[in-house]
């Protein structure tokens, strides 16, 4: 048996296999809106495993598997042997043996990591604690089309050093980008986590506004991720400074992006004005995770593809 290719973390795929990725996205959504039919995977099952809620996520990979002629099934851990203590080795090997790709959202990377030793198939990361890569795929897609290459810009992150800003992390050194991090006191990024320890990506400002200072890009995400909900009335108190706003946006570039992964809480980490202002691409940010997921999952089971 060969190994398959897994997508857990966003340093999964190298730089040159991400400029593909973009420009087979472009293609793959093209067709979309031609209403062409491209159906390269009939026959191809892709399962879905939820240990955590999702809009988004699912409804992406699932429409996206059946627009590229296959079928998607959805497990979660309610209704399913997993969440009864099945092994995760041996729900691996089971749920491997029938299908042709994984995706996962769940809990700890190590669980994901676990799963993916034991996969006969690809294994994607739909959401852990600690990665988002998906989403990072379809902001830097989104980035490009409404920007062009993200290569030398400054993407700055306010808010919680979470699994969305890790990703950005290991990004920002994979593309050859900054990043800039702003975040409470008591919540500090830790760069270990994304395994990135060159300090030339990033800087990390106490102030959200010297964050912002000169961005190309303005983002940031929920005060409390899932599986944090314990920690939301302190988190509340302590990120209260950490809100995106206008004035905040100001001191960004003119032309500055504003994105935020999804779902959002006006008047929390993001003021109304912002997401629903001229500057904000979210529904684009959102959309894309269907094009950049059909165009990862057809690389997965068949590489490169210039049909
Ligand atoms: N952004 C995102 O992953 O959304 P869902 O939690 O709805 O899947
Ligand atoms: N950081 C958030 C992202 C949700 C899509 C969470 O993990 O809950």
């Amino acid at each position: 048996m060969t190994t398959p290719r897994h997508f857990l973390q966003f340093s999964d795929c190298t730089a040159d296999e991400f400029d593909y990725l973009f420009k087979r996205s472009t293609v793959i959504k093209g067709r979309f809106k031609a209403y062409e039919r491209y159906w390269p995977l009939e026959d191809r099952t892709l399962v879905m495993i939820f240990e955590k809620a999702s809009t988004r996520t699912r409804l992406s990979f699932e429409a996206g598997m059946h627009q590229l002629g296959g079928a998607a099934i959805y497990l979660n851990t309610r209704d399913s042997q997993l969440g009864r203590g099945e092994p995760v080795e041996d729900a691996a090997q089971v749920i491997s043996r029938m299908s042709d790709i994984i995706m996962i959202r769940t809990y700890e990377q190590a669980i994901i990591d676990t799963f993916a030793k034991w996969s006969r198939v690809p294994v994607i990361n739909g959401l852990t604690n600690e990665f988002h890569p998906c989403q990072i795929l379809a902001d830097i897609f989104t980035f490009i089309e409404h920007r062009g290459p993200i290569k030398g810009k400054t993407v700055a992150w306010v808010g919680d050093a979470n699994n969305m800003c890790n990703t950005w992390l290991q990004a920002a050194k994979l593309l050859d980008f900054r990043l800039n991090v702003s975040t409470p006191a008591g919540y500090p990024l830790d760069p270990a986590v994304a395994g990135v320890t060159d300090t030339g990506c990033f800087e990390v400002f106490a102030d959200p506004y010297d964050a912002c200072r000169g961005a190309d890009l303005v983002t940031t995400d929920v005060w409390t991720s899932m599986g944090f909900e314990a920690e939301g009335e302190a988190r509340h108190k302590a990120f209260a400074n950490w809100q995106v706003t206008d004035a905040m946006m100001s001191v960004a570039k003119p032309d500055a992006l504003f994105m935020h992964c999804l779902p959002a809480h006006r008047g929390e980490e993001v003021a109304a004005d912002v997401i629903d202002g001229k500057q904000s691409v979210v529904w684009d940010e959102a959309e894309n995770r269907l094009h950049v997921q059909k165009a990862l999952i057809e690389f997965l089971l068949l590489g490169r593809v210039d049909d």
